[in-house]
């Protein structure tokens, strides 16, 4: 898919205030510095898009982007941010629960998984909550340049391990590196077969 278009729709603080425009949705989501700003500014082409931090867990609202006017790109607020309250951290409750599961829109959900480090618990609770209700998601390792091969290879494996204990099928998956623009391809392809 070619992008032509990227237009910034806006930030929104709970599902009901969302766009209505019936356009399929894609969500990006992962633990904060993940590298979500970073996956999506690649993506769209663009330099700052989204907002790259320095400073973890910015996101904090729902982030609309619709793109060549057909699909919406939505940038969801990390999980997992150390500094917040419990309550926010969970990524089980709220405004990220509240979209991910009632949202009649979303397509798939994008979870971002670090490639440079071995399965975490908080993404293996967080995907087993997706599929406990039922929210359709794909995942994406990042910053696949950061890691020797046959460590990503390895870390991949056993996140995918992990992945066979919890579901009956395997999600589609995608490796991708902001850096090298790895990935942008097979990620625009899927959502141009699936939108
Ligand atoms: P929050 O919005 O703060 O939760 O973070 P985020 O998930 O949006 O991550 P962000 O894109 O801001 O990236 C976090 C850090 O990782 C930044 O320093 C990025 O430059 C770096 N980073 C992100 N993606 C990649 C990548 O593919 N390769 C490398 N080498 N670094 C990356
Ligand atoms: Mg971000």
């Amino acid at each position: 898919m070619e992008i032509k278009s990227t237009v910034y729709t806006g930030s929104f603080g709970n599902l009901e205030s969302c766009p209505t425009d019936g356009k399929p949705e894609f969500a990006f989501i992962g633990r904060s510095n993940v590298g979500k700003s970073s996956l999506i500014n690649m993506l769209c082409g663009r330099k700052e898009l989204a907002r790259v931090s320095q400073k973890p867990g910015k996101t904090q609202s729902i982030n609309y982007y619709t793109i060549n006017d057909v699909w919406h790109l939505v940038d969801l607020p990390g999980y997992g941010y150390a500094r917040t309250s419990k309550t926010n951290r969970s990524a089980f409750s709220g405004m990220l629960r509240n979209y991910l599961v009632e949202s009649t829109k979303l397509v798939t959900a994008f979870v971002l998984i670090d490639s440079n480090i071995p399965p975490q618990k908080l993404d293996l609770e967080f995907v087993t909550f997706l599929g406990e209700n039922a929210v359709p998601f794909s995942i994406v390792f990042t910053k696949a340049d950061r890691i020797k091969p046959n460590e990503l290879a390895k870390n991949t494996a056993a996140f995918k391990r992990e992945l066979m204990k919890i579901f009956d099928e395997m999600p589609n998956t995608f490796i991708s590196s902001a850096e090298h623009r790895t990935g942008r391809e097979d990620i625009l392809q899927f959502v141009a077969d699936v939108k």
